[in-house]
């Protein structure tokens, strides 16, 4: 197949890898990309949240599918365009998209179809947000309507610091929010692949989401990952998408705006049960970069029975036994405002290691004018441009090998000022997950 896909990410890096794995062999093309990927892909500079110019793209290279990472051209509506140029795309129309782009469409698409998740009140002025926050009392939850980038949620004992994010929210064009009640235990991600009728799970993973070792500091887009959950109910996987995962896609297509593409789930263990904290419209990162690593069916068949609505017609997946870690090596600053323009050395080094391969992020290319023939230096220096720079993967027979893998790749990697967590995945491979304690 020749497939064209669309992001600049550790996760688009990820998903290109594992189509490069596939044995039936693609023409893998990537818009923008990043150098990782165009290590495996052509990359085409196009605008990735312009529509127009993504089917154009697709249409002039005669892709066989377009495969779109990230939300934002997801909610802009991106595969809507490619699809109408007759191209399968794996990924949510705009309207679909809604289930991420949107908190209080989310909640009101669960109640709908009878998803369990955290009970919600959505806010339009400073009275209902003081009413809400009185009514579940503490710790706070609350969240902005609208797409974030993963910053838009504040978790915190702190009433005045909930009632200042509140208020920032409002403060915004549309200003709407979601006050919720809290769900405490453990966070689990599964990524449902729907063809807008039949729904095919992968393995749950989970994401870090805080900056700082213990899950302290600030909320980021995603620190480090592991799969599997040695601690995660055996039936979890059926249970999400009996309860959660086909009621939801049903429901889409009810409503005329079927879900094709990855519904990402976000649950959290809770003493009380299973409940949704969050739908994504898309694959998660870092958790892709982890999840991938196991799979051994052909990737491109997946995909495309998704975007053409046959995934019935597939055999079942088959998974590896191993274990997966990612460790996310981030720029100085990270998440708040960035150092860019470091030099990145180590990378060799790390993937000599057995079981360790990196994914590109926030890397790019410097270019300096070279001799005097006024040409430029093909192979420029690699230096980082933004925030999460590297997903640095491991891969063992167990949680405790994959581990070790990925930190002794992490410490291959030489950039300036740069950090990660040193505990991914470290309280499971101790025994120190449990769900239902709380
Ligand atoms: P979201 O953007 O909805 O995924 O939220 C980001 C993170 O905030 C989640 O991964 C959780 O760690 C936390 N969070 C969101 N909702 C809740 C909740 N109701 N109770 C506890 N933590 C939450
Ligand atoms: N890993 C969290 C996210 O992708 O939103």
């Amino acid at each position: 197949m020749r497939i064209l896909v669309i992001g600049t990410g550790a996760r688009e890096h990820a998903i290109v890898h594992t189509l490069s794995l596939d044995v039936d062999g693609h023409e893998l093309h990537a818009a923008p990309g990043n150098p990782g990927i165009g290590q495996l892909a052509t990359l085409h500079a196009v605008d990735q949240l312009d529509g127009a110019a993504v089917a154009a793209l697709a249409t002039e290279l005669a892709a066989d599918l377009v495969v779109i990472g990230p939300e934002a051209p997801l909610a802009a509506g991106v595969a809507d365009a490619v699809r109408e140029v007759g191209i399968p795309a794996f990924g949510p129309s705009g309207a679909a998209a809604r289930l991420e782009s949107s908190k209080s469409f989310a909640k009101e698409v669960m109640a709908a179809a009878g998803v369990p998740t955290a009970l919600a009140h959505v806010c339009t002025e400073d009275a209902q947000v003081q009413a809400a926050l009185d009514a579940f009392g503490a710790p706070h939850v609350v969240k902005d309507d609208g797409l974030a980038a993963g910053k838009g949620v504040v978790v915190t004992s702190d009433r005045e610091a909930a009632v200042a994010h509140a208020r920032a929210c409002l403060d915004k064009a549309e200003g709407c929010l979601v006050v919720e009640e809290f769900l405490d235990g453990p966070e689990v991600s599964l990524f449902c692949i729907a063809d807008g009728r039949d729904v095919v799970p992968l393995v749950p993973a989970q994401d870090f989401k805080r900056v700082g070792d213990g899950d302290a500091g600030p909320n980021t887009g995603g620190m480090g990952a592991y799969t599997p959950l040695p601690w995660c109910p055996a039936d979890l996987v059926e249970e999400v998408v009996e309860r959660v995962a086909r009621p939801t896609v049903e429901e889409m297509a009810r409503r005329g705006t079927p879900f094709v593409g990855v519904l990402y789930v976000g649950l959290a263990l809770t003493s009380r049960g299973t409940r949704v904290v969050e739908f994504n419209a898309r694959f998660g990162d870092p958790e892709t970069q982890v999840v991938l690593a196991r799979l051994r069916s052909p990737f491109g068949a997946l995909l495309l029975a998704a975007a053409t609505g046959t995934l019935a017609e597939l055999p079942p997946l088959r998974w590896s036994e191993d274990a997966a870690v990612t460790v996310v090596v981030a720029s100085e600053g990270y998440p708040g405002s960035v150092r860019a323009g470091d030099e990145i050395g180590g990378i060799q080094d790390a993937e000599a290691l057995e079981g360790v391969h990196v994914l590109h992020a926030g890397t790019t290319l410097q270019r300096s004018p070279a001799g005097d023939d006024d040409s430029e230096v093909l192979e420029g220096r690699l230096v980082s441009h933004g925030g999460r720079v590297l997903s640095v993967v491991g891969v063992g027979a167990d949680l405790a090998a994959a581990r070790e893998a990925a930190y002794a790749g992490v410490t291959q990697i030489e950039l300036d000022g740069s950090h990660h967590r040193s505990d991914i995945a470290l309280a499971a491979v101790e025994g120190r997950v449990s769900v239902g304690a709380q």
